[in-house]
């Protein structure tokens, strides 16, 4: 094997094969293909050891790693863009980065620090630039993880964590696309209260929401629409992203109250909004509200927003039995500005005015 050390000391061990030639870059399916190569970090005794970039593969565990058994594990996820031959663009790496950190702390795992974070990125896109999908509407996913490793059975905080970056082609999230999805309100279930771990991108979390995701697939609709745990009557987000409610020229997004995943998109749809000069709210949103404002005429679009889904609208809401349709069931201008600029940043076509993209040279 072909090994380098990068300019933060990041050992390369450069893959001698590839599976590429198997991947159908017309058809990507959203996490199914992994490029060739990912990052490895341990943290032991105290403290993060040598960063290693290694070739995609297996890992050795026991049936007793402490993940398996107690959940504590925390993940990103973000997306790079291909720009041209030399360059690939990652979007808010430090935002994605702070988060990671945020939800580390919370579940009480230790911090990793951005250096060898931006850097395990670069090296990773700069091996792996022909896994880089070129159509639109298309991406690298980047999925760093770090999980507890200690092999042991008591339910008690690990010594040991395993740190990986892995990355992914990956098309649109939904069936649907970019066209319009249906969500439905979860009966008898509920995603996070405050003081737990809703605002932690963590695995059980996604894990917890499973069974809700299925019920409400099998009635026929796309996600689920979460609601507050306490009074089953705030809007707070959706199965895999952030939701939005253009109500009159006010754009209403769910307010971060601890239970809420606090997203990269989120902040971005947010942004733009106000400097186009809508009126910004975040703040407390109740359905009752929203199926008012869908009878009284003012609800104009409802969307959400995700690195995953991207900007994704919603064109049905289904809420103890009543259904309002919204939109016609089309892509409301709105949603449609906000993907074309989001992308447009993304894929370097619109002048990154906020300094969101980090751009590698390949
Ligand atoms: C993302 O949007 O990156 C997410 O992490 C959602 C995921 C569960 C696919």
């Amino acid at each position: 094997m072909n090994e380098t050390l990068t300019k933060t000391a990041i050992k390369i061990k450069q893959a001698e094969y590839s599976n590429i030639g198997e991947v159908d870059f017309d058809n990507l399916q959203f996490g199914k293909h992994f490029g060739d190569h990912m990052f490895e970090m341990e943290f032991r005794n105290g403290e993060w050891g040598e960063p290693v970039i290694k070739p995609f593969g297996k890992i050795e565990i026991t049936p007793a790693l402490n993940v398996m058994h107690y959940g504590q594990a925390v993940f990103e996820g973000m997306k790079a863009f291909y720009v041209d031959e030399n360059t690939v663009n990652i979007f808010r790496p430090d935002v994605h980065f702070e988060r990671f950190n945020n939800s580390a702390r919370r579940m009480c795992i230790p911090e990793s620090d951005y250096e060898t974070f931006i850097s395990a990125l670069e090296e990773l896109i700069r091996l792996d630039k022909k896994w880089i999908p070129k159509k639109p509407g298309t991406a690298m996913y980047i999925r760093p993880v770090i999980f507890a490793s200690d092999d042991y059975l008591a339910a008690r905080v690990s010594d040991i964590y395993s740190y990986y970056i892995i990355t992914s082609p990956v098309g649109a999230y939904y069936a649907e696309g970019f066209n319009p999805v249906s969500l439905t309100t979860p009966n008898g279930y509920v995603r996070a209260v405050k003081g737990g771990t809703g605002e932690a991108k963590t695995a059980g979390n996604y894990a917890a929401s499973f069974l809700p995701a299925k019920k409400a697939q099998q009635a026929g609709y796309t996600q689920v629409l979460w609601l507050d745990a306490i009074e089953n009557k705030y809007i707070e987000e959706v199965g895999t992203m952030n939701i939005h409610f253009l109500i009159g020229d006010t754009l209403i997004t769910p307010k971060l109250t601890g239970s809420v995943l606090p997203g990269v998109t989120r902040r971005s749809v947010t942004a733009l909004a106000a400097e186009w000069g809508y009126n910004v709210e975040e703040r407390k949103i109740s359905i009752d509200e929203v199926f008012e404002a869908s009878s009284n005429g003012t609800l104009k679009e409802v969307f959400g927003s995700g690195t995953a889904a991207v900007i994704s609208p919603v064109g049905t809401i289904e809420h103890d039995g009543n259904t309002i349709h919204i939109g016609n069931g089309k892509i409301g201008d709105f949603a449609q500005k906000l993907f074309d600029e989001i992308t447009g940043i993304q894929y370097g076509k619109i002048e990154d005015r906020h300094n969101w993209v980090h751009s590698v040279e390949v």
